[in-house]
Parts: structure tokens; sequence; C-alpha cells
């Protein structure tokens, strides 16, 4: 295999280019659990790495405010039709340099400053920019959350629909960042049109399964669409917002020039190089793989006596209970990554503990299956995780778990030519 070099960074400079070395071993040497990220391929590195991060290009392809825009018209027009084809949406909008940069200019498409928004409560697995008094989400609009049942932790419709018809909201959002359970997209636009409201659902982490069919899609139902591109898409950090076509001047608008100044060309065509990847045929055998192996490892750990919120998971990723065996999320969080087991502390529903302590933690398995891992393995992981948090205060524990960690790792290499 051919080394890749970094010639001229390890020349110029030694610091940044240790810093990644050490980087990738440890993405190599470890196991990455974190629900939200994710391993890109050589081909989405290649262009998010390119000359592509030397051209400003504000505007839109065909109408730009500089010269010299002929190809980044090309990649920017290819990452449009390709997120098109992969999601069936009318408009697309592939500028947002993040998924709140996405939310942000869809608020302003569709809200007046001051305007009552509705969004899933943050600790029942609702994201910051769904409300939460700190973001701008929160600042900006009066906030209306709904929340999880008691009894089973999946979305309490009912009250959502009640709230909707108290509130009168402008906007409902749904999509969550740790939630289990499919979600009803349908039920939601019903819900949000019968009251008069928008409705804009935020798939950033279940993106790669809406994408292949293995969960219900929200395009067809929802005004506008967000997503990120980071995470089970497999593409390059960035946000994506798709939309209705009659939103589509406004939310272009918002984009650029209301948000934003010059698009990253270099993400837009690492962009297209992962909705290419996506539409191929073996990405829906992996999101496949994502998902069993996601349900291989909640179950692993629930015959280890770990509660699973919710009883289980339809997607991706799970939340575990570790206050039900009296260990705290940020506890776990720690005891975990020392053993190079890399997860994060996460509220469960009703948490009695605050969020920087949080009584859960989040797992999510796109990582590890990029790799190959299978059912097989996460039985092994999920092996791996019970032993440090049965003795998390034990660094023998933790120092015989790192070794079987990079054990298991080394028959599943990552960026070989690049260690
Ligand atoms: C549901 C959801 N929306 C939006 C975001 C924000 O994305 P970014 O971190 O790219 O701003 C996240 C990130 O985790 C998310 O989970």
């Amino acid at each position: 295999m051919e080394k890749y070099h970094y010639r001229a960074l390890s020349e110029s400079d030694p610091e940044i280019y240790t810093a990644i070395r050490n980087e990738t071993k440890r993405q190599q040497e470890g196991l990455e659990l974190i629900a939200s990220e994710n391993f890109v391929s050589e081909a989405v590195l290649d262009a998010a790495g390119s000359v592509f991060t030397n051209k400003y290009a504000e505007g839109y392809p065909g109408r730009r405010y500089y010269g010299g825009c002929e190809y980044t018209d090309v990649v920017e027009t290819l990452a449009i039709e390709r997120a098109k084809a992969l999601f069936g949406a009318e408009h697309v909008n592939v500028q947002p340099h993040s998924g709140s940069q996405a939310n942000i200019a869809v608020y302003l498409s569709a809200c007046q400053h001051g305007d009552t928004i509705m969004g899933m409560d943050l600790s029942h697995g609702g994201h910051l920019t769904h409300g939460h008094p700190l973001n701008f989400s929160g600042k900006s609009f009066k906030v209306v959350s709904y929340k999880v049942k008691k009894d089973d932790e999946t979305i309490d419709y009912d009250q959502m629909e009640a709230l909707a018809n108290e509130h009168k909201p402008r906007l409902i959002i749904c999509g969550a960042s740790a939630y289990s359970r499919i979600i009803d997209f349908e039920r939601i636009a019903r819900i949000a049109h019968s009251v008069g409201a928008l409705v804009m659902a935020d798939i950033a982490h279940i993106a790669g399964m809406v994408a292949v069919g293995l969960h219900p899609s929200p395009v067809a139902h929802c005004d506008f669409v967000t997503t990120t591109t980071h995470k089970t898409l497999r593409g390059p950090r960035g946000g994506m917002i798709m939309c209705k076509e009659q939103f589509a001047r406004d939310v272009d608008r918002n984009v650029f020039p209301g948000t934003q100044g010059g698009p990253l060309v270099h993400i837009i065509a690492a962009k297209a190089v992962a909705f290419k990847e996506a539409l191929q045929p073996d990405f829906k055998s992996y999101q496949e793989q994502v998902l069993r192996n996601a349900s291989a490892m909640a179950n692993a750990l629930g015959e280890e006596g770990f509660r699973i919120v919710s009883g289980g998971t339809d997607n991706h990723l799970f939340l575990l209970d570790v206050f039900s065996k009296g260990i705290i999320g940020k506890d776990a969080e720690k005891a975990l990554e020392a053993a190079h087991i890399t997860v994060n502390k996460n509220t469960i529903p009703f948490d009695t503990n605050p969020p920087m302590k949080a009584s859960g933690i989040r797992i999510g398995t796109p990582a590890v299956t990029t790799r190959g891992m299978k059912e097989e393995e996460m039985r092994k992981i999920a092996g791996l995780i019970a032993e440090v948090l049965h003795a998390h205060e034990d660094p023998a524990v933790r120092q015989k778990v790192s070794t079987d960690v990079k054990t298991l790792t080394a028959d599943f290499p990552l960026y070989a030519s690049r260690l």
C-alpha cells in the first residue's frame, strides 16, 4: 500500500502534522461509539482537502458574485442533483456550513423574531437548536417543548397535538439527537398543518437510513427538512436543507446572504462525493448492518443488566441508563474513554441528574460498522463496556480492556495508509 506522506505539512508545521498523525492513530486504536460520528472514505477526504478551499463563490450556480466559478458550479450542481436523487426533494441547498446553520436559515424562512416555535425538549432527545434557552433558537423565539411519555419513553404525539392546539406555533420542529425510535413524520406534519403551522424535520442523525428507505422519509410530508452530512450519511462535516419549491427562494436567501457568506466549496465537493457513495447499492447494506449492530449491542447490554431507554432501538443509537446501576453518565464516559471506548454522557428522559452529570450514555454504531464490524463484534464490545462499567473505579480493569480494544481494532484497519 502506498503511504500517504503529508510531505509539505510535516516539513512546514511539525506540531499540526504530529497532531494529525496522533489523531489517525487514536481513531484506528479506539472504538468510536459516538452516535453522531462516522469515518468518511478516502475519496471524501480527497475532495475536502482539495484546491476548492481557495475559492470564493458567494451566490448560487449560474448566479455568482465572483468570477472563476465555472468548476465550482459543476461541483455544487452535482451535489444538489445527487441530494435530490437521494432524498426525492423538490429543492436542495447544500451550502449550510453545519446542521445548526441549516436550522437557523429555516427558522428565518418560516418565522418572524418572537414567533412561537415548538420542538422536542433537549433532555428528552431534542437538539440545542430546537429551542434551548442558551441557543439562538431559544433566544429568538417563544419556545414550547414536547416530551416523551413517562411509561414507554416514546414521543407523546397526543401531548404534541394538545400543545399545538393551545399555543398555535408558527413552526413545529421534529427530529432528534438522542431518540432511538421511529419518528412518525406524517403524523407530526398532520398535527402542524391542522393548526396552520409549518413543519421542519431535522434528520441530522437518521439521514443515512432515510436515504435508503430504512426509516420513513419526512420529505413528502414536511415543508422543510434539514440534515447534517457527517453522521449516518457518512460525508464531510456540514449541513443541508431540503424544502418544498414554494420555500426555495426564501431558504436560499436566508442561507446567503441571510446567515452565511462564501460557501465552503471544498466541503460541497466532498458532500457531492458522499452523496454519490450513498446512491450505490452497498450503502443500503451498510445502513442495514448499522441497524443490526445497534440492536445486537443494545440486547447484549440489556443481558448484562443495564436498562435501555425505551427498551430498545429502531435506529443507529440507544441510550444506556447507567444511573440504574448507580453510575453517573459523566463517570461512565470517563471510565470508558480511559479504555479507549468513546461515548458521550447524555441525559435521559425525566433525568434526576443535571446535564453535566447525566444519568445515561449515548451509544451509536455508524462508525464501528463503517470499519466492517458486525454482530459478533458488537457482543464483544458490549462485554467490554460492561466490564469497565461494573468496575468503573478500577484502573486495572480499564487497562486490561484498552488492550482488548487494541487487539479488536487491529483486525479492522482504518486509514491504514495515513498511519
Ligand atoms: C438533530 C441535530 N440537529 C442539528 C445538529 C447540529 O449539527 P452541527 O453540529 O453540524 O451544527 C445536531 C448535531 O449533533 C443534531 O443532532
